[in-house]
């Protein structure tokens, strides 16, 4: 990026990458997926459907919110509190 024209100073090179590593790294941790959230998915989602609609998404938290909002709106019955840590559980598992 430096080639293409980033500005970057050499005392700014190290601070980026270690932001860049922390926070973008393939190696980053990630959250273990909360058991209470694969029990709402068996519970609560695969009362209509099984897992393949499910397996097929790739989304971050807010669009697991949004999905199963539109879920809650077809029937699927979670309390708000629920929809959160489902939403957590799909986007980390
Ligand atoms: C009341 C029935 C019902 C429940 C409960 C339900 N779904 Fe669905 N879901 C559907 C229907 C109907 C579709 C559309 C199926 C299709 O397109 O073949 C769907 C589709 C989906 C899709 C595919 C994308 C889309 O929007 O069409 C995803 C992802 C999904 N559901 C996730 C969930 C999750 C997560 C839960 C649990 C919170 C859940 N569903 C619970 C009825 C339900």
């Amino acid at each position: 990026m430096i080639g293409w024209g980033a500005r970057v100073t050499e005392p700014e090179r190290p601070v980026l990458l270690e932001y860049l590593a922390t926070h973008f790294g393939v190696t980053r941790p990630q959250p273990a997926p909360s058991p209470a959230g694969a029990e709402l998915l068996g519970t609560r989602c695969h009362v209509c459907h099984d897992s393949a609609l499910i397996d097929q998404q790739r989304l971050n938290v807010d669009g697991w919110r949004r999905e199963i909002g539109k879920m809650r709106a077809w029937g699927a019955r979670l309390t708000d509190p629920e929809q959160a840590t489902l939403a957590d559980y799909l986007a980390v598992r």
